[in-house]
């Protein structure tokens, strides 16, 4: 069977690789409908995400079809619409066995450390399968980007009156947007994008939006909203080390920051900024297995709506020469869905 495999930076090629055969006791086989791209997969292509290998067969948020179950799995059967969680833990690590598998020592992201699904068959272990079966597979693959926003707002558990400020209005933002909306905290939303300031105005709930120029007045502007206390939580998903650097300036006297944006720089700040607030700093690493399920009965009871998130959809024969339009700004994407069924 044919699969997609980055073999170093920008360069896609096909590959045939065998099926799989029979799963182990604990493993499920799966067939893959739907693999969304996301800011991880666009790194890769670019040679700038730290923690990937080559070559590598990408995709981690997949919409996936149960095609054969070992023996020991009983919580899903053949025929059943899944969505995967991707981070392959070893269940003995020291952070596994504090329930924080997201985060173990020796965790593997499927289409990042190992491969992933751009490929119509593959195995893995059953327990990584959440079944959702009155779900489309696009959502069942849009369910892992929600995750990481959801695991995100989980870590500073905001409360009905509470200002949250979520700064960076990409897919994890976003994602993270959609979690803030319902523990019903206000929202406050920056970014230097103001069309991406509208969209959370439009779809996600904003109840104040904030245009980041650099030229200080976004401390003035937040103040403004919030009364002078500042924002009870900031969740910074930039990515970028001087916003997260700046991002404790915007937090409230015993506020609290949390960093789901990934950078390797250095991110510095001067302590007493910290000192002088009491703040609490938390990172914010993918997202727990209990997400999974929760996400999938929002978007069921239409809690969630994934009408806005999805605006491409991709043939999986044509992704070599689409992809690269992903990495542009201009092509004005949130969330891209490659049909890996569509195989000629
Ligand atoms: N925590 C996790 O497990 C996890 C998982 C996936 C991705 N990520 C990380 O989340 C981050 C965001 O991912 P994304 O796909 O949404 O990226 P993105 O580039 O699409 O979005 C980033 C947004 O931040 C805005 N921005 C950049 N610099 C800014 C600044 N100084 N002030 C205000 N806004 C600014 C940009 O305009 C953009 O809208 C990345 O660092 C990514 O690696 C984390
Ligand atoms: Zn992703």
């Amino acid at each position: 069977m044919r699969a997609l495999q980055l073999v170093e930076p920008k360069q896609f090629r096909w590959i045939d690789i065998a099926e799989p055969s029979s799963p182990g006791p604990d493993d499920v086989i799966v067939r893959v409908h739907r693999v969304g791209i996301c800011g991880t997969d666009l790194g890769g292509y670019l040679g700038k995400m730290p923690f990937y290998s080559y070559p590598r067969i990408p995709g981690h948020e997949l919409g996936v079809e149960v095609v054969a179950v070992g023996s020991e799995i009983n919580h899903v059967k053949v025929g059943d619409r899944c969505s995967v969680e991707p981070y392959i833990n070893n269940p003995a690590s020291h952070a596994s066995q504090r329930g924080r598998g997201n985060c173990c020592e020796e965790l593997k992201v499927l289409g990042v450390h190992i491969d992933g699904g751009l490929r119509p068959l593959f195995q893995l272990p059953g327990r990584k399968l959440h079944p959702g079966n009155s779900l489309a597979y696009e959502q069942l693959a849009l369910v892992e980007t929600l995750a990481i926003g959801c695991h995100a707002v989980d870590r500073c558990s905001p409360k009905p009156g509470d200002d949250v400020l979520v700064i960076g209005a990409g897919p994890i933002g976003l994602s993270a947007m959609e979690f803030v909306r319902l523990s019903g905290a206000r929202l406050i939303v920056m970014d230097i994008n103001e069309q991406r300031l509208a969209f959370t105005k439009q779809f996600m709930g904003a109840g104040a939006t904030i245009k980041f120029t650099g030229d200080g007045s976004e401390l003035a502007a937040l103040k403004e909203i919030t009364g002078g206390n500042l924002a009870h939580m900031v969740i910074d998903a930039t990515g970028n080390a001087g916003s997260m650097a700046k991002s404790l300036e915007y937090a409230a006297h015993t506020g609290q920051v949390v960093y789901v944006g990934i950078t390797s720089d250095t991110v510095a700040f001067g302590h007493p900024l910290m000192h002088r607030k009491e703040l609490t700093l938390k990172a914010s690493r993918n997202a727990l297995p209990a997400d999974f399920p929760r996400i999938i009965s929002l978007i069921e009871a239409g809690k969630i709506d994934t009408k806005p998130w999805i605006t491409h959809r991709v043939p999986f024969d044509t992704i070599i020469e689409r992809f690269p339009d992903f990495t542009l700004a201009s092509t004005g994407a949130i969330k891209a869905i490659i049909d890996v069924s569509q195989q000629n």
